[in-house]
């Protein structure tokens, strides 16, 4: 009895012990301090014991009962669980990949991959953004309904094969992975980056360039979120290989390294949780995989890898449940101004900083699909474009940059 309870409450129930002994002694059912001194260093070398040489099997667990299991392996090293044969092969394959130093290009590229539903409407914008630069990226377009309709030489051509994307299910995850297995084919593509129809470049091709190639870490939006748009979208089926602790929220527009768009190749084994169990309707609640996915299994299998942010901005700032949309009066110079110089970000429901090494946070702008038309319509890109050459220029008057 005094035995389970003290597996139950770990170490800290020691003091819990000592507090209980004396007055066992009061009511006098042990007149003997030795024979009390001698119960607790037994206690004690028992705890000792088991600290060392924890339980390795489920039965250990099923003597001292499954809540006093639970808290001993929450103190101790995670390691405890048994791997399946399928978990000891795919981190042995993640880790190889990781630890193998990457294939040195002599003419380094960047895919930038687009996810579309059909033509792009910024294409003449990112026409403006590839020009004179030949040679130091490549384009890779995932159009999931119509065949899109380019007014940009960059463009034509290079619609992969596609397939079928409905909103909030993994399909949009197949997708992603559908254009890193193309982009991988070019043994130049060193990073990847995931855009959609209605993502804007905030920077010119070198600095983007720069950015992203000199540094060895994938951008990959990674938090946890306590609340019920993030571990609250958590199922237990994703156990024994995701536990609850390691799922974590992410914008989906990632930028990766060579190596991490191999890993995620490599990995069947934690896409399939996912594809399984994080769905829309999924026990009762609304799981996105492509909110998901990415975001935890690089938080399991190379934390310090990942930037924990993404370099496309996503504007939250209105705390609804999607981000916010743009209408032609809030698009204004100091708008982008302001976006630009961001060099600390804040994911908002977890408070956890990111983006606070010295270095403007973003590269590219996201706008909500639906008002693009419209700033279309009123020459946004002409806008954008304008305040964009001011940056470069001003850059080129010896304004001093972070990078
Ligand atoms: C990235 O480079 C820095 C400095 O060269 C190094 O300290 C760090 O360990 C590297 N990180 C990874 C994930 O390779
Ligand atoms: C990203 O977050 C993880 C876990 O919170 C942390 O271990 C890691 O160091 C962070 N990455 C960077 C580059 O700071
Ligand atoms: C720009 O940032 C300043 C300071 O944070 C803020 O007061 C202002 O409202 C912002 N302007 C726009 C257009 O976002």
């Amino acid at each position: 009895m005094k035995l389970s309870k003290a597996w139950r409450l770990g170490p800290l129930g020691m003091k819990e012990m000592q507090h209980m002994l004396p007055q066992h002694r009061h009511r006098g059912q042990l007149k003997k301090p030795t024979w009390i001194i001698v119960l607790v260093s037994m206690v004690c070398m028992f705890l000792a014991v088991a600290y060392i040489y924890p339980p390795q099997t489920s039965s250990a667990c099923f003597i001292f009962s499954a809540s006093g299991c639970q808290t001993i392996s929450s103190w101790l090293p995670p390691s405890v669980r048994e791997l399946s044969d399928d978990e000891i092969a795919s981190r042995v394959v993640i880790s190889n990949i990781l630890n193998t130093p990457p294939m040195e290009s002599k003419n380094p590229k960047i895919a930038f991959m687009f996810l579309t539903v059909g033509s792009l409407p910024f294409e003449k914008l990112w026409d403006k953004f590839f020009q004179g630069h030949e040679g130091r990226f490549s384009v890779y377009i995932h159009a999931s309904r119509k065949k899109p309709v380019h007014s940009s030489s960059y463009f034509v051509n290079r619609e992969i094969r596609s397939g079928k994307v409905e909103w909030g299910t993994v399909s949009m995850v197949e997708a992603e992975k559908r254009l890193l297995a193309n982009a991988l084919k070019d043994p130049d593509n060193q990073h990847f980056v995931l855009l959609s129809d209605s993502c804007v470049p905030l920077r010119d091709f070198d600095y983007v360039y720069n950015y992203l190639m000199y540094t060895n870490i994938s951008f990959i939006d990674s938090f946890s979120d306590p609340g019920p748009h993030g571990s609250g979208r958590y199922s237990d089926h994703m156990l024994p290989e995701v536990e609850k602790k390691y799922f974590r929220k992410g914008a989906q527009w990632f930028t990766m390294k060579r190596q991490h768009a191999l890993v995620v190749m490599a990995d069947s084994l934690y896409y399939s949780k996912f594809r399984d169990y994080c769905k829309p309707g999924m026990d009762g609640r609304n799981c996105y995989a492509d909110e998901h996915y990415l975001p935890t299994f690089f938080h399991m299998h190379d934390p310090n890898g990942i930037a924990n942010w993404s370099v496309t901005h996503v504007d939250w700032s209105e705390r609804k449940w999607h981000p916010k949309s743009y209408e032609k009066k809030d698009i204004s110079e100091q708008l982008l101004k302001n976006i630009t110089s961001i060099m600390e970000s804040v994911h908002v429901t977890s408070e956890e900083k990111v983006c606070t090494i010295d270095i403007i946070c973003y590269l590219f702008m996201w706008f909500r699909q639906l008002p693009v038309v419209k700033l279309i319509a009123f020459g946004a890109e002409e806008y954008i474009w304008g305040r964009f050459e001011l940056i470069v220029k001003k850059k080129g008057k010896g304004e001093k940059d972070t990078m």
